[in-house]
């Protein structure tokens, strides 16, 4: 049987899947992972962490499949940053994760220096301590002698992807693909190289940058498994190509820690006016692909916030229970800006707050709000998105993804607010199956992209119920929310 490992590491947890050809999930392995936050606004994960809970969640996992995959894929959270000794393949500091906003100021004043149109014309991404550069930059300058052994090519760079990719084959290949590197702020996505103004305006060595391939095909050998890693793409990217949402026009969003919203735009780089970004899609082929992107910092995190700040949950799956257990938040909003703001407002130093609390308000108000919020902020995307496209474009449908997917009373609101189907396919782990699909194309089990394309099968439809005169009201409820939050 052609079976296809999935390494799925997110910023929550490390994940491996097994699935067979058709795209049935065969095993699944999971394991939490430690957050760091050793300052406000500062977020670190451990990157010998990352690989010791990936290869026992892959071994695990094999084993209750019970078969011997044809090939690896590796999918990621995206942006966050390793930086490790290509001799001992020792990471010297904890990995700066996306969300970490300790970058702010230096984006700040590239911003003031007039420097943003340029640097979004090359890389299609905003100036914002979201995206990997500043990062790097900032580990060369505050970890001792980083800068000069970067320079001296002792030292590697590379998102989660990179660096799992390395432990996977012994430390004998350093590359990434095309949909992690479009993230780095370093990468030109139209030329597909490695840019050399922007490394200078970075200040950052072209001897740490890994070497940047297409998504499918083979980056080389995983030792322990004795298998080709044959498919890389981050996380985001992935999910959108195991949704099938592969040509023009087609949108998915990604209920993570995070919410990710991707439209395909086929082989044209878009450029938004609404404060999302350009971005690579997985390429198969020669073949350059783009997408447009609205990221939200805080989604299914929320509800761990519920579970470990709030402590109104003993666990996450309790939470559809609690917030089902009002009618509605009882006028709460919450805007749950705990990383600042990502699309379309892009706010570094935005702070989260919940409003409208009475004597009456208790943790179920509290519970739906927060669920709620993951919608009103995926609805703000779709909205930029809308705009963006034009009228004759809209999305008149949204596929939906990821672990928050599955609670049936947040895609209900999300349908309600956006006023069209939103599509739960039967594999909700799409950003795995997405891996897997392209490490099954990049290693020859299927034939192209548009075999894979038959493997989405639907699971519900959630149709609107709400009038949209009270969609548009509760819309602009959470504008004025937002707003609020964002007032010097
Ligand atoms: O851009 C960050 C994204 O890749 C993280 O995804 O699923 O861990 O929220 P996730």
């Amino acid at each position: 049987m052609d079976a296809l490992l999935a390494l799925d590491q997110g910023t929550s947890s490390s994940r491996a899947l097994v699935f067979d050809r058709s795209g049935r999930l065969l095993a699944v392995a999971q394991r939490e992972l430690t957050q760091h936050f050793p300052q406000p606004g500062w977020v670190e994960h451990d990157a010998d962490e990352i690989w010791a809970d990936q290869i026992e969640c892959a071994r695990e996992a094999v084993a209750k499949a019970g078969v011997r995959p044809a090939a690896i894929g590796i999918t990621n959270q995206r942006e966050t940053v390793v930086l490790w000794d290509r001799r001992t393949g020792a990471p010297l500091h904890k990995a700066l994760v996306w969300q970490d906003r300790r970058t702010a100021d230096f984006c700040e004043a590239l911003k003031a220096q007039g420097l943003e149109p340029r640097v979004r014309a090359l890389t299609g991404l905003v100036l914002d301590p979201y995206f990997s550069a500043t990062k790097l930059r900032w580990l060369l300058d505050n970890v001792a002698g980083a800068r000069e052994r970067a320079a001296s090519g002792e030292l590697a760079f590379g998102t989660v992807d990179s660096w799992l990719l390395w432990k996977l084959t012994g430390g004998k290949v350093h590359a990434t693909d095309v949909s992690n590197a479009s993230r780095t702020l370093l990468f030109d996505i139209h030329r597909g190289d490695w840019s050399d103004e922007l490394l200078a305006l970075f200040d950052i060595p072209r001897a740490l940058l890994p070497e940047v391939r297409p998504s499918a095909g083979v980056f080389g050998r995983a030792e322990e498994f004795g298998v080709p890693i044959a498919g890389i793409a981050g996380d985001q990217q992935a999910a959108l190509f195991g949704q099938a949402a592969l040509s023009p026009g087609q949108a998915k969003n990604t209920y993570g820690t995070g919410c990710f919203l991707l439209m395909h735009t086929g082989a044209e780089a878009r450029t938004s006016t609404q404060g999302l970004v350009t971005t690579r899609a997985a390429q198969v082929g020669a073949q350059a692909q783009y997408a447009l992107e609205g990221s939200v910092f805080v989604g299914g995190a929320v509800v761990q916030w519920l579970r470990d700040g709030l402590k109104a949950i003993g666990g996450s799956g309790e939470v559809q229970a609690l917030a089902g257990s009002v009618p509605d938040a009882g006028g709460v909003m919450f805007v749950p800006a705990f990383a600042g703001l990502g699309a379309p407002y892009w706010r570094p130093d935005a702070r989260g707050a919940l409003l409208g609390l009475t004597r009456g308000t208790t943790q179920a108000h509290i519970a739906r709000a927060a669920l709620e919020s993951i919608a009103f902020q995926s609805a703000a995307v779709l909205a930029a998105m809308n705009a963006d496209v034009g009228e004759r474009e809209r999305l008149t449908e949204l596929r939906v993804d990821g672990g928050a997917s599955a609670n049936d009373l947040l895609m209900q609101f999300q349908a309600d607010l956006l006023g069209i189907p939103v599509l739960r396919p039967r594999v909700i782990e799409t950003t795995g199956l997405g891996a897997a699909l392209l490490a099954g194309i990049g290693a020859g089990v299927y034939g192209s992209a548009a075999e894979v394309g038959s493997i989405w099968q639907l699971d519900r439809a959630f149709e609107p119920r709400m009038s949209r005169d009270e969609a548009g009201a509760r819309l602009a409820q959470w504008d004025r929310a937002v707003r609020q939050v964002l007032a010097p």
